[in-house]
């Protein structure tokens, strides 16, 4: 099977970052062009890219069109501006680990380059040739996600998944919905369910549109049928993917999943966790210090523009959940597949 969007990358010329707004979906597929650090900022902010994987492809692209607008020959000067853009972007979502790591990564190419006394256009073209590699090697990284979590997976199972962990998430074949695209290839047939995912129906407006534009068999259900299909014997596994996972293995994903974490145990259904490495954070020591995004209200109260709770209303929006590792069966990483004790697995995987 061959993507045939990709949420973000750059125009032929390598000065316009392109992103599919995906806040259109699935009613239109239209695409933002984009060349300043406020245009970058706010598509992140208000999910034009989402998903964590592609909210740091995103930002290491916008930070190389920002940077390759700077007409100057002083490096110094080109650095001072990297910071101030890559400080800025960074400002745009808390929660995603992947918008810093690659952000970070792009500022260490910077200085290794500069250590090479590097003059501005080389430079230039390092970061062009980083964020390159950070997308191609997201691609690499869903498919090796995806062989890895196949072996844990049999034909004709049912799978539920929660928000959009596909190939809109990543630039790939996305990470919770990599082994359900490699398994369609082999003949697998599974039956996918997508819980619609409030407030911004991420699950609704992207898996499903992804999947079923793919020709997958997925069934849409809202936030409140899990419980549901799972006693009705409909649910084999549970894939999600994840914003941040911390050293101990608990782990951050769209807020929901810690619920659907909760039934999947009373049901007996495992509990996958699909991520690249760069989701892992070992500078975050536990899902308590993950910064969990509040994003505005009004998505709960005017949903879609249409009145849904009362205007003067008080509404809460927490964007994420953190789900334990008591809740998880396995973290799958391109590295490999985790299980408990996950902090020691996860130390390992590292060290490996
Ligand atoms: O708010 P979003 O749409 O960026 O949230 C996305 C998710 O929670 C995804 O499940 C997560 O980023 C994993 S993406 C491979």
């Amino acid at each position: 099977m061959t993507k045939s969007i990709v949420p973000a990358k750059l125009n032929e010329s390598n000065d316009k970052l392109i992103l599919l707004d995906q806040t259109l979906l699935p009613e239109s597929e239209k695409y933002l062009e984009l060349d300043t650090k406020e245009g970058v900022w706010e598509a992140i902010k208000r999910l034009s890219v989402r998903g964590a994987p592609a909210i740091g492809i995103a930002a290491a692209y916008g930070l190389y069109v920002c940077l390759n607008k700077v007409e100057t020959d002083s490096v110094a000067e080109l650095e001072k501006e990297m910071k101030e853009v890559s400080d800025y972007l960074a400002t745009s979502r808390p929660t995603a680990v992947n918008l810093f790591w690659a952000l970070k990564r792009m500022e260490k190419r910077f200085e290794q380059e500069k250590a090479e006394d590097k003059n501005v256009e080389a430079i230039k073209a390092a970061l062009l040739e980083e964020s390159d590699e950070i997308l191609k090697e997201d691609q690499e990284m869903d498919i090796a996600i995806g062989e890895h979590a196949l072996t844990l997976l049999e034909p004709g199972m049912g799978l539920l998944t929660h928000c959009n962990a596909g190939g809109l998430a990543t630039s790939g074949y996305g990470t919770a919905e990599a082994p359900m695209y490699l398994g369609y290839d082999k003949g697998y047939d599974f039956k996918i369910y997508a819980d619609e995912t409030r407030p911004l129906l991420q699950g609704a407006r992207i898996t499903a549109f992804e999947l079923y534009k793919a020709g997958l068999d997925v069934t849409v259900i809202t936030d409140n049928m899990a419980a549901q299909v799972m006693k009705e014997g409909k649910i084999d596994a549970v894939l999600v993917g994840s914003d941040r996972i911390a050293a101990n293995g608990d782990a951050a994903n769209k807020i929901g999943t810690l619920g659907v974490a909760i039934l999947a145990k009373e049901y007996g259904i495992p509990m996958y966790f699909l991520a690249p490495t760069s989701t892992i954070d070992l500078e975050t020591p536990t899902g308590d210090d993950i910064e969990i995004e509040l994003r505005d209200p009004e998505e709960i109260r005017n949903g879609f523009g249409r009145r849904t709770a009362p205007k003067e209303v008080k509404a809460y929006n927490p964007a994420f959940d953190v789900t334990p590792t008591k809740y998880i069966t396995a973290i799958i990483t391109e590295k490999g597949i985790v299980e408990a004790p996950f902090k020691e697995n996860i130390e390992k995987l590292f060290k490996d």
